[in-house]
Order: C-alpha cells, then structure tokens, then sequence
C-alpha cells in the first residue's frame, strides 16, 4: 500500500492543544512494498509518525493519503475497512494475561473475519496451521498453547512480530520490534520481517533504536528530530556526520559502550556510510 504525507502534523490526544506537534510538516512518499526504517532520538516523533500513519491519529493540519485517498474523509464503515488492511503492532503487544498464544497469533486475522467468525476464532481456534507457521517462523511453535502471561518480554515480543505474519495486512507499522530480543533473536525477527514484506509486497514502516540494525535491513532510511524529517535517504546515503547530528546530545543513544570518539577512521572518509555501535 502506498503512503503519502503531505505537509502533515499530529499532535498526541494527551499533549496540551497550544503544544507544538510531535510531528510537523512532513511531507513523505511512501511506495508500495518499500521498507523503510525511522530512527531518530528518544522524543523524536516516530511513535506518533506510525500512529498518524495508522489513521490513529488524526492529522492537526495536512494531509495523508492512504493510497490516494484521505482515510480521514472516507465515511466511517469505508475508514474501518481501511484499518483493517493497516497493521500497527506497538512495542509491547497488547496481550491479555490469560489467553493462550494460538489466540493471540490469530487475532492479527480478525479484521479479515465477519462478526461471527471472530468471535468463534477466539474460542475454537480454526486456523491453528495459520498461527503454528507464524510461530515456526520465530522458533514460537512450542509454545503455540502455552498462555501469554506465562512467556518471557522477549517471547512476547515475538507473539506479537508472529501476528503481523498471521494478518493479511497491506503496510506494516511496526513499532520498535527489537527491544526485547537478544542479538542472535532480533537479527532473525528482523530477517523474518523484511523477507515476508518483501515476498508479499507489503509496505514495511518500522521505528528502529538500532541504527546498525537499520542501515543494514532497511535500502531507505528516514531520520525524524523534534518532530521534523532530518534526512530521507537511501541507507547507504546516511553518513556517520548525519546521524551524529541526528542524535546530537542524545549520543548515548547512538553508540554503545565505545566513546563517541572512538572512529578515528572517521575524519579520513567523512561520507562513508555509517558503521555504528548501537544499544
Ligand atoms: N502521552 C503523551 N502525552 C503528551 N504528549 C506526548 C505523549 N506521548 C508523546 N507525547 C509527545 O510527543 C512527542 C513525541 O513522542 P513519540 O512517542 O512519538 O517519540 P518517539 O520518537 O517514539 O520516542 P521514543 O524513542 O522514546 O519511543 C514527545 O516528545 C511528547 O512531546
Ligand atoms: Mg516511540
């Protein structure tokens, strides 16, 4: 699905109306089946990037067009209609305690189901095959009957990376997917994510700390600041001078336990793309 911003503001429904915007005048195209990575500092925007994109929140002035179309203009039945072929899946996923991981993978098909179908899934699993590759894919099968309260963050985390693969969504706004996994963990659901994406077509939009991480899965690479786009590159394009203005002041969001000076190759190729340790 294609996404378009233009000239687009959004403010989150909690902050003071005379606050500026989260995310201000941003004006982005978005083609169908690209990958995008948004990175920037804690506070930059990029939650409530994907929630505008996600027609959760709507625009405080420009416009989105979700694609070609103003969701925000379209009557009620036709915007849920639209909902449901987007796929927000947040940081921490939205799982109740008790219920078992089978229903929790098939709940990303809901919006593809009638009233009574859902209602049905969510007491007698049909589509357990549907929910059991979904699991395979982050080595989850196992626990496919297991209850969600009784899985680890990481675990859980992936349940929810295993609902965006058991939905039959459109674009994919995924929300920090990494930050309860292990390296070895997170290279695989990163892998997992993109390859699916890429073999369906669908639009991946995902918010990355790890900016390693982010140059190396994602070929574009958005970097949002104070609620504005700093930079709409091709990964390779992202130099380590751009990110350190990006994270400037917040550089220990940037490298990990190596001191910021610690390139000395750095001034010898200033606009190599950027190699960097990440938390
Ligand atoms: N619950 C809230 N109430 C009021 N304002 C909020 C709220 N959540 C976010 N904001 C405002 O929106 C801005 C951007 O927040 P957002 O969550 O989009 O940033 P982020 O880039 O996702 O940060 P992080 O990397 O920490 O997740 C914040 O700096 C804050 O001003
Ligand atoms: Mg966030």
């Amino acid at each position: 699905m294609q996404v378009q911003l233009l000239h687009l503001s959004a403010r989150h429904p909690a902050a003071k109306d005379n606050s500026a915007p989260a995310l201000r005048d941003t004006t982005i195209l978005i083609q169908q089946g690209e990958q995008v990575a948004v990175i920037g500092p804690s506070g930059a925007g990029k939650t409530t990037f994907l929630h505008a994109v996600a027609c959760a929140l709507k625009p405080a002035n420009g416009q989105l067009l979700l694609p070609g179309q103003d969701p925000w203009k379209l009557p009620r039945s036709a915007l849920q209609a639209l909902r449901g072929q987007l796929f927000l899946a947040p940081q921490v996923p939205p799982l109740p305690p008790r219920q078992r991981v089978v229903t929790a993978v098939l709940a990303g098909r809901l919006p593809q189901m009638g009233l009574l179908q859902s209602l049905r899934s969510l007491f007698y699993p049909l589509e357990i095959p549907t929910a059991h590759d979904a699991l395979k894919a982050f080595d989850l099968e196992e626990k496919i009957f297991e209850r969600v309260d009784r899985l680890s963050g990481g675990e859980r985390q992936r349940v929810g990376l295993a609902r965006l693969l058991a939905s039959e969504a459109k674009l994919w706004l995924i929300d920090e997917p990494l930050s309860a996994l292990d390296p070895t963990r997170a290279t695989q659901a990163i892998e997992v994510l993109t390859r699916t994406c890429r073999e369906r077509g669908t639009t991946l939009v995902c918010t990355l700390h790890q900016v390693e991480r982010a140059l190396e899965a994602f070929p574009r690479i958005i970097g949002l600041r104070n609620g504005e786009v700093v930079f709409d590159l091709a990964s390779g394009e992202v130099t380590r001078e751009r990110l350190t203005a990006l994270y400037s002041q917040y550089e220990h969001e940037l490298f990990g336990p190596a001191p910021i000076n610690a390139f000395p190759e750095q001034n010898a190729q200033p606009s190599q793309p950027a190699v960097m340790h990440c938390r």
